[in-house]
């Protein structure tokens, strides 16, 4: 088959963000629009010559016909083989195991994570390499810097490879092997806790519902909890993966998981519930009337972690993004390990988990993970949590009570005010920087201030550095804000802020969030004057 040497010119937005690109579905679809990022990828990681490469998404809407022509171009690129999941399905985590069990050079993975599918929804891109982890920033600059220079693309012409049929194929002279998406996840995940445990924890009659959100974590779902661990046919619900994830918003959180939580705060609750994002690498956790807040759920996972097999030996450290709750810095360090505040961004615990100095991470935005992979991991975190389960012979709200009696509990919210005017984001960010070095010893509100900064991290392993980090207000008491623009939004800006409230009085440990929350939340309002700078007096989405 020839290949074809196609003229092209930059086009416009092509930055990739916190993970990779993300853009509406409408504009990966113009002309040259995909064409332009893959080569611009491929020319960014030095060339794909004689490589092999992982492929697979999370199954929305133009996921199939992405594949197809990322196949044909790196088959015109020179690639040696590309691994894609069966059907172009491969779950993130999955996708950051197969990258490392196959010793490959590096993956792409097409999806939006958490956002919806569809044609008039969104799409995305993002590259992981040899590591199985998100390219770091200098990657990610190198393929941005591709994308303002690109003059050309490769492609080769030809048949679409058949996704749905395993085995070998060839694409012009390039391998092709198409594999079973579940199999090699579910493999490891039997390295790491204890099945026979959590197999018995069902047999007594113990209750589940996962909720896959119509997305990816479906099949792995129902391999894992149902065929392999004998929970009841029914404890996976929305369990087949659809290109419009069921016209949800795939994003597991009290809001978009609204059905699983009016099933565990009803009667006849289940046990334990638990939920899945669009590519897998999210999750939620809940118990009969008892959410979990993610930042909680990384401190009590890093309390018992030593429960299951892979941890045994207990953890070498663990590490946080800054806006997720200091809960888990209390726990490690009664534990005497090192607790690691890295920026918003999977990526940035890619380094630490390298260099063995932690095994445990996870952020507030829903994200866990380990050392066995480079990517958060949402199904691993529920089998991890019912294997501590099936170990503590406790509920939900019973561990987390005891968590937090034994090292007090943080508060937490986020309040997300979503499409916001770029600029006048920018103005409100901009306003709070130019008073952050006057801020320590004054007092707003109710709250004095203790200190105030803009995050910036120097990585400890390479000595990297990222500045603009998120800006963070801490205040007499134990109360914090934190404010940052977020990186994943398609559409305008996302001002995320966060609140925190530090708790140890015993009889204040199970009070209403948002009551808790309330002086820092007018402080920290009142501090940006965010209404007045962007218009908006109520936040769109309050987790
Ligand atoms: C993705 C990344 C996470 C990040 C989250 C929120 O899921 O993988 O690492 O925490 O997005 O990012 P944002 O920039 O939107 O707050
Ligand atoms: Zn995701």
């Amino acid at each position: 088959m020839p290949v074809q040497n196609v003229q092209t010119s930059p086009i416009e937005g092509q930055k990739p963000g916190t993970s990779g690109l993300r853009k509406r579905t409408a504009e990966f679809r113009l002309p040259h629009f995909l064409e332009n990022y893959v080569q611009s990828t491929f020319d960014g990681i030095g060339g794909v010559d004689g490589k092999t490469l992982v492929i697979g998404g999370d199954g929305r809407f133009f996921n199939d016909s992405a594949i197809q022509i990322i196949l044909r171009m790196a088959s015109a690129n020179g690639a040696a083989k590309c691994i894609v999941g069966q059907g172009g399905i491969l779950s993130t985590p999955a996708a950051s195991h197969l990258i490392r069990l196959r010793k490959a050079d590096g993956g792409l993975i097409l999806s939006a994570s958490h956002n919806p599918g569809g044609p008039d929804a969104d799409f995305g891109l993002k590259y992981n390499g040899p590591n199985g982890g998100p390219a770091s920033e200098s990657v990610t600059d190198k393929i941005y810097a591709c994308t303002k220079s690109i003059e050309q693309y490769l492609i080769a012409a030809g048949d679409d490879v058949d996704l749905g049929q395993r085995g070998t194929q060839s694409l012009d002279g390039m391998s092709v092997e198409i594999v079973d998406p579940v199999a090699d996840y579910a493999a490891l995940m039997q390295t790491i806790v204890d099945f026979d445990k959590i197999r018995a924890l069902f047999a007594g009659g113990f209750t589940m519902c996962f909720d896959a959100m119509h997305a990816v974590t479906g099949p792995y779902a129902h391999t894992i909890l149902e065929d392999m661990l004998g929970a009841p046919k029914g404890t996976v619900m929305n369990g087949t993966p659809s290109p419009d994830f069921g016209k949800g918003h795939p994003d597991p959180n009290p809001i978009w998981a609204k059905t699983l939580m009016d099933r565990m705060y009803g009667t006849d609750a289940p046990d334990f519930g638990a939920a899945s994002d669009g590519d897998g690498d999210r999750n939620m956790i809940v118990g009969r009337s008892a959410y979990v807040t993610p930042s909680d759920s990384l401190a009590l996972l890093t309390a018992h972690a030593h429960l299951a097999p892979a941890y045994s030996g207990g953890l070498a450290g663990v590490a946080r993004s800054m806006p997720t709750s200091r809960a888990v810095d209390r726990v490690a360090e009664s534990l005497g390990i090192s607790c690691f505040e890295t920026p918003t961004g999977w990526k940035f615990f890619g380094n630490l988990l390298d260099a063995g100095k932690v095994t445990l991470c996870g952020e507030e935005s829903a994200g866990t993970g380990s050392d066995h992979v480079r990517e958060k991991d949402g199904l691993w975190a529920v089998l991890l949590w019912l294997n501590v389960l099936a170990e503590k012979k406790m509920s939900v709200s019973d561990l987390m009570t005891d968590l937090w009696a034994t090292h007090g509990r943080c508060y937490y919210s986020r309040l997300d005010y979503e499409e916001v005017d770029s600029a006048k984001a920018k103005d409100m960010i901009e306003g709070l920087r130019g008073k952050l070095s006057s801020l320590a010893g004054t007092n707003v509100g109710a709250l004095a201030i203790e200190t105030a900064d803009e995050f910036a991290y120097l990585d400890p392993v390479d000595g990297s550095q990222s500045a603009g980090q998120g800006i963070r207000i801490s205040f007499e008491g134990g109360a914090r804000a934190v404010f940052r623009l977020s990186g994943t939004g398609t559409q305008g800006a996302t001002i995320r802020l966060y609140l925190e409230q530090f708790e140890t009085d015993p009889n204040r440990l199970h009070e209403d969030p948002q009551t808790v929350l309330k002086d820092v939340r007018e402080a920290a309002l009142a501090l940006s004057d965010l209404t007045a700078t962007t218009g908006r007096d109520a936040p769109d989405v309050v987790t």
